[in-house]
């Protein structure tokens, strides 16, 4: 087996939650309760408009770090509402969520859209976290492993290995989402090791062995040393119970079992 040297991810997702003047408070105190952690990487992704007081908040330190939860594949232009990567890289953002469910099925976003979006962020030197996941009904079709493909197929499609090897993966079954109905670690590594297979059938082997993929749904102070010890979630994408400092704080200090 090849040794594990993935650094683990623990991000947030705060959603259409948090002012500005929330979020900046949120981070006062979650960059006091987490100084000692080392070896892992940790993202907050706020609402756009706390972009701007999160990155003040988080100047003079390298463990904490920047994403969006979503931006437009065109550089710029009569796009309404949207935001490119560039108005993000201004704030310092360096990932950037896409694909996210909600995304997908609140907003209508299809596979092909979001294929953009993954090119557009790499080429802008965005990392993607490409969130694919499947629904209550798929799963229960027995189709989760196909609905999984479709959308890595298309979220990879024309990205080459290079950019691949850097990029990051979210797992987050739809039905687990803001349900607390988490997946079993059965299903959860079943999942995360059948995206790893496709990666390593899709790129040569230790391109698949460099790319993280992080587990979403329903993950919480009290499941995450569990999701975290399975051999292919490389991290967490984290909604409800990142709200909280004392709970993101005991996330990002969980047990990865790895060095
Ligand atoms: P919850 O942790 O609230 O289930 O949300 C998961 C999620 O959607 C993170 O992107």
């Amino acid at each position: 087996m090849t040794e594990n040297t993935r650094t683990p991810i623990l991000a947030a997702n705060w959603k259409m939650y948090k002012t500005s003047a929330e979020a900046g408070e949120f981070l006062r105190t979650l960059l006091g309760m987490i100084g000692g952690v080392e070896q892992r990487q940790v993202v907050i992704a706020p609402a756009f408009t706390a972009l701007a007081a999160a990155a003040s908040e988080l100047e003079g330190q390298d463990l904490v770090t920047l994403a969006a939860q979503n931006m437009y594949f065109e550089a710029e232009g009569a796009f309404t509402g949207e935001i490119s990567a560039r108005m993000l890289q201004e704030f310092g953002v360096r990932w950037v969520i896409l694909g996210h469910s909600e995304r997908r099925h609140i907003f209508g976003e299809g596979n092909k859209l979001i294929g953009r979006k993954v090119k557009a962020a790499l080429a802008a030197g965005l990392i993607p976290i490409l969130c694919i996941g499947e629904t209550l009904s798929e799963r229960e079709q027995g189709n989760t492993l196909k609905v999984l493909e479709g959308q890595l197929e298309a979220g990879f499609s024309g990205v080459d290995s290079g950019d691949a090897s850097g990029m990051v993966v979210a797992y987050e079954p739809v039905w687990a989402i803001g349900t607390g109905v988490t997946a079993t670690p059965e299903q959860a590594q079943e999942a995360h090791g059948h995206v790893r297979d496709w990666l390593k059938k899709r790129y040569a082997s230790d391109v698949a062995e460099r790319i993280r993929i992080l587990y979403g749904g329903s993950v919480k102070p009290g499941n995450v040393d569990q999701l975290m010890a399975l051999p292919d979630v490389d991290g967490a994408l984290v909604g409800g119970a990142s709200l909280e400092p004392e709970s993101f704080a005991r996330i990002v200090q969980c047990e990865t079992g790895r060095i």
